[in-house]
C-alpha cells in the first residue's frame, strides 16, 4: 500500500493509501464519522462508515479531537460534491499526536486573537491558499527574471547607508558602530547591473516607519531588478510584463487556492492583458482635484489619493515623472523639466495603490554628487556608490516590487498582514 499526500488523491481512485493528517473538524452520527482532514497539501474529507469497520475504529474516529494527527488507511473515491473532487473511505486510524482545546475554533474570531495565534492560523484554509499564492508568485519571480536573462543577486542586509531617507530606519549595534537593517537592495543592485547587465534580488527589506496602514509592515520582501544599458520605457515593458506573468502564473496554477478564497479568477484574467495604462503624475493630480482631494502639485499621494486614483482604472496604472522633491536622489532628473524625475509608480487596481516603485537612475558623477550634497547626505559613506558613475557610468533603470502588496492586491485582502506568514508591525514582534 503506498502512502500518498492528499493532493495526489486524483492519480489513486478505488486504490488503498495511507496518509499522514490533521483533523480539522468532524461531525458524525450513529452509524457514520466525517473526517475533514488536512495534511499541508490540500484539505479533504474522511468517511467511517461504523458497520464497514472494526468496531474500534469507529469508537476512535467519534473521539478524535479537532488537530489531532494521525495516519489514516483507507480507499480513494471521486466526490463531486467537494471543492476537492475526491474522498477516503476509512478502515485504520493509528494517532500520532493528540490534541486538546486547540484555540481556532470553527467559530468566528476576531483578526487580533487570530494573529496572536498566527502559528496555528497558519494551518486553516485561508492562510493555506494566501501562502500557497504567495509560493506560487515568488516561484514564478524566479521563472520570469530567468526567462528574461537576469541573474539573482542578493545584496545585504546590514547596511551602513539609507538609500531611502533616514527616517525609516531600525538601527542595531555593529561593534559599536551604527549600523542599519537594509531598506531596499538598490544601490547594491546597481552595482550588481554594472557587473551583471541585468540583475534581482528577492529579500527582507525593513522599514521603521510608524505607519499604521493596512499597506504597511516593517519587514516586508522585497523584488529589485536592475537593469544596465536600460532606459525607463523599456524597464515599464519589463515591468508590465512581469506583473501580467505573476498573474497569470496564479491562474494558471492556484486554481483550487482561488476559490478557497473567493477570488474571482475572470476579474484576474483582465491583468494579464498589456499594456497597463499611463498617466503623469501632474494628470494625477488633477484627477484627484477633480475628485475633490485637497491636494497640489508637489505634494505626495496618501493611501487614499492612490485608491481613488487606482479606482479610476480597469488595470493597474502607471503613475509618470513625479516632483523631485518627493522622491529619492538616485533618480534622473527629465530632460526637459529640471523640477521632475523620470520615474514611476505603478499602482494596482480595486483601490489598492501602490506595488512597484522603480526609475531611471542619474549616470553623470558631477550631478550626481551634487545632488547628494544638496540632501545633506555623507559622502563618505557612498564613496563606493559614487565609483559607479566614475567607472564606465551607463543608462540604467530598476524598480522595486513588494512582494507582499502584490499578494494582497491578487487575493483581494483587507490588509498586509495576513499576505506574511509572520507579519512585523509596529505593535506585533510575537509569534
Ligand atoms: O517605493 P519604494 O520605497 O522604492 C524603493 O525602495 C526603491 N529603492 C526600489 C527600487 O527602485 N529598486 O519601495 C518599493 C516597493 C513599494 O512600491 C511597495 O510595494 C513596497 O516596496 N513597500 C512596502 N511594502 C510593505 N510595507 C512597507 N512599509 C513598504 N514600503 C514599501
Ligand atoms: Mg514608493
Amino acid at each position: 500500500m503506498e502512502t500518498i499526500r492528499i493532493i495526489d488523491a486524483k492519480d489513486h481512485v478505488d486504490q488503498e493509501v495511507k496518509i499522514g493528517v490533521w483533523l480539522t473538524d468532524k461531525r458524525s452520527s450513529g452509524k457514520i464519522a466525517f473526517l475533514q482532514l488536512r495534511d499541508g497539501t490540500g484539505f479533504f474529507q474522511g468517511v467511517v462508515v461504523k458497520s464497514d469497520v472494526a468496531e474500534e475504529v469507529f469508537e476512535l474516529a467519534k473521539k478524535l479531537r479537532q488537530e489531532t494527527s494521525f495516519y489514516v488507511t483507507g480507499v480513494i473515491h471521486q466526490d463531486d460534491r467537494s471543492h476537492f473532487g475526491y474522498e477516503i473511505e476509512v478502515s485504520a486510524i493509528e494517532v500520532l499526536g493528540e490534541s486538546e482545546d486547540f484555540p481556532i475554533t470553527p467559530k468566528e474570531h476576531g483578526i487580533e486573537f487570530l494573529l496572536d495565534h498566527r502559528h496555528l492560523w497558519l494551518r486553516s484554509r485561508r492562510p493555506f491558499a494566501i501562502m500557497k499564492i504567495r509560493n506560487e508568485i515568488i516561484d514564478a519571480s524566479y521563472r520570469f527574471f530567468k526567462q528574461e536573462g537576469f541573474i539573482k543577486m542578493d545584496p545585504p542586509i546590514l547596511t551602513g547607508t539609507a538609500p531611502e531617507g533616514t527616517t525609516e530606519l531600525f538601527e542595531t549595534d555593529y561593534f559599536d558602530n551604527p549600523a542599519y537593517l537594509s531598506q531596499s537592495g538598490q544601490l547594491y543592485m546597481e552595482a550588481g547591473a554594472m557587473a551583471f547587465g541585468k540583475v534581482f534580488s528577492f529579500g527582507p527589506t525593513f522599514r521603521a516607519e510608524k505607519s499604521k496602514t493596512r499597506r504597511h509592515l516593517t519587514e516586508f520582501w522585497m523584488i529589485e531588478p536592475e537593469m544596465a544599458f536600460m532606459h525607463q520605457e523599456e524597464s515599464l515593458q519589463v515591468q508590465e510584463r512581469y506583473v501580467s506573468y505573476l498573474v497569470q502564473s496564479v491562474l494558471d496554477n492556484c486554481q483550487y487556492e482561488l476559490k478557497l478564497i473567493d477570488r474571482d479568477p475572470e476579474i484576474l484574467e483582465k491583468y494579464t492583458h498589456l499594456p497597463y495604462p499611463r498617466i503623469s503624475y501632474d494628470e494625477a493630480i488633477e484627477l484627484c482635484q477633480e475628485g475633490g482631494f485637497d491636494i497640489k502639485w508637489g505634494d505626495d499621494f496618501g493611501s487614499p489619493e492612490e485608491t481613488y486614483i487606482s479606482d479610476q482604472f480597469e488595470q493597474p496604472v502607471f503613475v509618470l515623472d513625479y516632483p523631485k522633491q518627493i522622491k529619492p536622489f538616485y533618480m534622473k532628473e527629465a530632460q526637459d523639466r529640471d523640477n521632475v524625475y523620470v520615474c514611476a509608480d505603478l499602482l494596482a487596481p480595486e483601490g489598492y495603490g501602490e506595488i512597484i516603485g522603480g526609475s531611471e537612475r542619474a549616470v553623470d558623477y558631477n550631478q550626481m554628487k551634487a545632488e547628494m550634497e544638496k540632501e545633506g547626505m555623507n559622502l563618505e559613506d557612498y564613496d563606493w556608490y559614487l565609483d559607479l558613475r566614475r567607472y564606465g557610468s551607463v543608462p540604467h533603470s530598476g524598480f522595486g516590487m513588494g512582494l507582499e502588496r502584490a499578494i494582497t492586491w491578487i487575493c483581494h485582502l483587507d490588509h498586509l498582514r495576513e499576505a506574511i506568514p509572520f507579519p512585523r508591525m509596529i505593535n506585533r514582534l510575537k509569534p
